[in-house]
């Protein structure tokens, strides 16, 4: 680029993003990194972005920044500390420098269903979470549903040795690392806007994800298929910085509070319908999706358990049996 040219593409960028504010509004940029519809996360964000800039219009405004144009989760929480983004939904996974707690949500077969995690996200312990970063200038806002995670690779995964020798992109959780060494796969830790092009390219050969981001980054298309294994969970926490809510009058914090936890009543019922659908749009697509019998699912618990036993410490054996009762 030219000078002038790069002066056009700076000032541009420096007020494309504002484009729903009015001047005196405060400014609310949200940041995340998957698609905008047919996904749980995409869709609550937009609902949290239009209820925003229609009952708050003149005080505040809001604009979503989609599909990691703004920052990667590596990167949001510290631009976040820096007043550079107000909002993000980082998946619980992302938050390993931040806390160890939410690495109970990263084992193997913790849950059974995502009604069990929000379950768990309700009791006191769960609810005690969104504090646990205080310290740290983060206030957690609400838990965010996803869904339960499957898994894909380049070859078909029926039992847990099929996944032996083969590379798996996992997201930022030393928990996911232990879990595929646990079935003998070697694990690379990647930004999810990297992840389609390195199972394209066979940088990886597989990965695990919901339905929902399986089909809205198409990683079905280069993959050959995708086994529904139910073997751990995506949630996220809807963040921001101590410093910016403080910065905020109690009765504009109320009304943006209110109107975030009634966005999340409305979507978190709705997570497992929106992952149904893309797990059929997979289909529809002509992906393959492989069903496992009982016995064979239990070969993948067998197999992934284990893992337990070494965070118990991390997230103290009366979570876990706390988590394993809501199951029950
Ligand atoms: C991932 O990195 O795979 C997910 O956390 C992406 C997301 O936000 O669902």
């Amino acid at each position: 680029l030219t000078a002038a040219a790069t002066a056009v593409a700076l000032s541009f960028s420096a007020t494309a993003g504002l484009a729903a504010c009015d001047d005196g509004e405060i400014v609310i940029k949200f940041s995340h990194v998957t698609n905008t519809d047919k996904h749980p996360k995409g869709i609550a964000a937009s609902l949290l972005e239009q209820r925003v800039n229609d009952e708050m219009n003149g005080t505040a405004c809001m604009e979503v920044f989609p599909s990691s144009t703004l920052y990667n989760d590596d990167k949001v929480l510290e631009a976040m500390l820096q007043g550079d983004v107000q909002l993000a939904a980082p998946s619980l996974s992302k938050f390993e420098k931040f806390t160890k707690q939410f690495r109970i949500f990263d084992l193997p077969f913790m849950f059974t269903n995502i009604e069990a995690v929000d379950a768990f996200q309700g009791s006191a312990t769960g609810q005690a979470m969104k504090d646990s970063m205080q310290r740290r200038g983060l206030q957690g806002l609400a838990f965010w549903h996803n869904g339960m995670k499957q898994m894909s690779a380049n070859r078909p995964l029926v039992q847990p040795t099929d996944a032996n020798g083969l590379k798996f992109r996992v997201q930022s959780s030393d928990v996911l690392v232990a879990q595929m060494e646990a079935i003998g796969g070697s694990p690379q830790k990647m930004a999810f806007s990297e992840v389609y092009g390195a199972l394209q390219q066979g940088v990886v050969d597989g990965q695990e994800n919901t339905w929902s981001n399986i089909f809205g980054r198409k990683f079905f298309e280069v993959q050959d298929g995708t086994t529904e294994t139910n073997h751990g969970i995506i949630d996220y926490l809807v963040v921001a910085s101590v410093d910016w809510l403080d910065s905020l009058d109690a009765d504009v914090r109320d009304q943006f509070l209110t109107i975030l936890d009634e966005v999340t009543e409305a979507r978190n019922k709705e997570s497992f319908a929106v992952n149904q659908a893309a797990r059929q749009s997979i289909i529809d697509a002509g992906g393959t999706v492989r069903e496992l019998t009982a016995e064979q699912r239990q070969a993948w618990v067998d197999a992934m358990k284990p893992v337990w036993a070494q965070f118990a410490g991390d997230v103290g054996q009366e979570n876990i049996d706390a988590a394993q009762a809501i199951n029950a």
